[in-house]
């Protein structure tokens, strides 16, 4: 933990096996310190986290106001719909008020992808002592979604000892609108850092051929890739290859919010193609996690029926998992202020 270095949590590209080591370990600390009611922990006492979703959200935003309040932060939320956005008030000056009010993390979501990195950028010109969480910008990254993953694949592998060492050497095959998901880009820096190879599946209006070389190339600003040996990353246009010896299966929602045209033909002759079944699972290794970040769409990526037998389907685990993933990254932010 000493050697957080850290201000802002934008995205997972200049993150350091040690930073995700951090992260999972205090992950592991706070899931298993029982907390509930008034047996708060009271490490952020006295901080302001302010959420600020200008995008809709459940499970993201509900989970970093609990984190927050089970660490006995304040927590102030922010609705678009009922705020002076709607009087022309820029997302930048909305923020600028939040830091006037003390805030010392603001989670931010917004449909624009590099506006986390943009924010960020404005307060250390105006040295403010406020950080940046990224609680997901348009297409380009959804970090705390990515940890909680790699938190739910490291406990799955190995319940007792939630490592990223139990990432390492695991095939882990993303499936669907790889595209148009924040998601699957801030899990192949995740999975890959960590260690393990991860193929890709989708058709190609949803998945170019460009993303087998997503992770050789830093984004601008990281010079060094921080991580010296990643997993691969390959593509596999074939539902039933993609899956043969896969340690686990991640499925993904067709974001149709983000797409400027209609993708794919139809939606019934995708679930014929990409969608995951049980039927389709018995392509793999036997009891093989499936995942999802939600919202899910049954019926379309992923079956009704599997959705609901939660002795495969993680997707609530994920959601459980989100909260001491979240008082994990709150933590190191808040508690150390750069
Ligand atoms: C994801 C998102 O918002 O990018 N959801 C989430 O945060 N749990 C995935 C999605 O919208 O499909």
């Amino acid at each position: 933990m000493s050697n957080w270095n850290h201000k802002h949590i934008i995205d997972l590209a200049s993150f350091s096996l040690e930073d995700y080591r951090t992260v999972l370990d205090l992950t592991n600390r706070f899931k298993i310190i029982p907390i509930s009611g008034s047996r708060k922990l009271p490490a952020l006492q006295g901080k302001l986290i302010a959420t600020l979703f200008f995008e809709p959200s459940t499970r993201t935003r509900s989970s970093f106001e609990l984190a927050a309040k089970r660490l006995s932060a304040d927590v102030q939320s922010f609705s678009p719909s009922s705020s002076s956005l709607k009087k022309g008030e820029s997302p930048l000056d909305t923020v600028m008020t939040y830091v006037a009010m003390g805030a010392d993390v603001l989670v931010i979501r917004h449909n624009c992808s590099g506006i986390a990195e943009q924010i960020a950028k404005s307060l250390d010109e105006n040295l403010k002592h406020v950080s940046i969480l990224n609680g997901g910008d348009g297409l380009h990254s959804h970090p705390s979604q990515a940890l909680l993953d790699l938190f739910t694949l490291a406990q799955f592998f190995d319940k007792e000892n939630p490592n990223i060492k139990n990432l390492a050497g695991k095939k882990i095959t993303i499936i669907g609108d790889i595209l148009h998901s924040r998601v699957a880009r801030s899990n192949l820096w995740g999975l890959t850092a960590c260690g393990a190879d991860v193929v890709l599946c989708g058709p190609p209006t949803l998945l170019p051929e460009q993303f087998s070389e997503f992770v050789s190339n830093p984004p601008p600003g990281i010079i060094q890739d921080p991580i010296k040996n990643r997993g691969k990353v390959s593509i596999s246009r074939s539902l039933k290859e993609a899956m043969e010896d896969s340690d686990a299966i991640y499925t993904l929602r067709i974001q149709k919010e983000r797409m400027s045209e209609n993708l794919i033909s139809s939606l019934d002759r995708y679930h014929e193609e990409y969608g995951i079944t049980h039927e389709s699972l018995k392509w793999c290794k036997e009891n093989v996690p499936v995942l999802h970040p939600g919202p899910v769409n049954r019926g379309i990526e992923i079956s009704s029926e599997l959705v609901d037998d939660h002795s495969i389907c993680l997707v609530d685990t994920q959601v459980t998992n989100g909260i001491p993933v979240r008082m994990a990254l709150l933590y190191l932010l808040a508690s150390m202020k750069n």
